[in-house]
């Protein structure tokens, strides 16, 4: 089969499409034929070996561990190994393969039975590989670690990327009012998610316009953390998605702290087949919709992974296989 494989840490230049063998699904293992691939910011990071930690905490420290880099993927289920109950040749499924050897930027991708979802009808294959790391991080950040409850006050800076799109959907779905704070070139889409507020970055310094919150989703670090936590209401709570390496630590290590100006928390999303449930519920419900910035073949990786790189993405990129 063809696959999109690095063996060195590096650019999207160390990306290299070559013929590699099969896998053959194991013991309660699922064959899937893919079909499309979502990118995330963590194939970035495992991609160039940076920053350090990510060597530390699961990849190779020379070395990549997992030479085929991919973990939302979509496809059909090509061959069911012994013992898995769940799935037929010819189901059409999803899921984030980021806890079971990645794998998903080739023809097919062999994973453990739990991971895998019917995809849903009515959703493409590149829709659904938009789904699974960005929504569920959403959610675990926004339920899980910020409590969410419905009328509270919510401010998702970030709001127009892959995690950020799926924040503002998921907390107006929860019942929140939602601020949401991009560039400029996005605020109609960040309205036309269901977005109550949107504040334009570029214009609007959203930590002195004296408006509070009750969570604050910061998906991502361009701020100081003192912003994020100047702007809650009391007892309100401070949720790090993404952020510096100075900022997750500060985040982890001094979050008791750090919450006497309001609680700290950072979130460490898990694949969780739950959770890509309940993200599901909401597709089928049609109170969220994937956002797709733009999808490029599977010879094309590397440049998919440039402009990703440019950390301006509108949604989701997907390559297709
Ligand atoms: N904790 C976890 O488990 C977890 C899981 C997944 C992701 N993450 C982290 O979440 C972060 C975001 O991931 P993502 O997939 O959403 O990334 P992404 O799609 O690349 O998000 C990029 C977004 O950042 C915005 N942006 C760029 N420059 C900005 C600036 N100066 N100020 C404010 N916003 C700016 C852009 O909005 P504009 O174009 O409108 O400027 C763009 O929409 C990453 O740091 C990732 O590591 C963490």
């Amino acid at each position: 089969m063809k696959a999109m494989i690095y063996t060195e840490y590096g650019s999207p230049d160390a990306l290299q499409l070559k013929e590699v063998a099969t896998p053959q699904p194991g013991q309660g293992e699922v064959l899937v034929k893919v079909h499309a691939t979502g990118l995330n910011a963590a194939d970035r990071y495992k991609l160039s070996g940076a920053p350090f930690i990510v060597r530390l905490i699961g990849d190779g420290l020379r070395q990549p561990k997992h030479p085929i880099l991919g973990a939302d993927v979509a496809g059909v289920v090509e061959a069911a190994g012994r013992g898995v109950t769940r799935f037929r040749p010819g189901d059409a499924v999803y899921g984030d393969l980021s806890g079971s050897g990645w794998g998903g930027l080739a023809e097919y991708v062999a994973a453990p039975e739990h991971v895998w979802a019917l995809k849903l009808a009515g959703i493409s294959f590149e829709q659904a590989a938009a789904v699974p790391m960005a929504a569920v991080t959403a959610l675990q950040g926004l339920r899980d670690k910020g409590q969410i409850r419905a009328g509270q006050r919510v401010l998702v800076y970030g709001a127009s990327g892959g995690v950020g799109t799926f924040a503002v959907q998921i907390a107006k779905a929860l019942g929140a009012e939602v601020t949401a704070v991009c560039s400029s070139r996005n605020v109609e889409m960040a309205r036309a998610l269901g977005a109550d507020y949107v504040l334009d970055y570029t214009r609007e310094n959203f930590a002195q316009n004296g408006r509070r919150y009750d969570l604050v989703l910061a998906v991502n670090g361009y701020r100081p953390i003192g912003d994020y936590q100047r702007v809650l209401a009391p007892d309100g709570v401070y949720v790090m998605v993404g952020g510096t390496m100075k900022q997750i630590f500060q985040a982890l290590l001094l979050g008791p702290l750090l919450s006497r100006r309001g609680r700290v928390a950072a979130v460490t999303a898990r694949p969780n087949s739950g959770d890509l449930a309940a993200v599901g519920e909401l597709l089928q419900a049609g109170q969220v919709r994937p956002v797709i910035d733009r999808c490029y073949p599977l010879a094309e990786t590397a440049e998919a992974f440039r402009y990703l790189g440019r950390e301006h993405a509108r949604g989701k990129v997907i390559i297709t296989v």
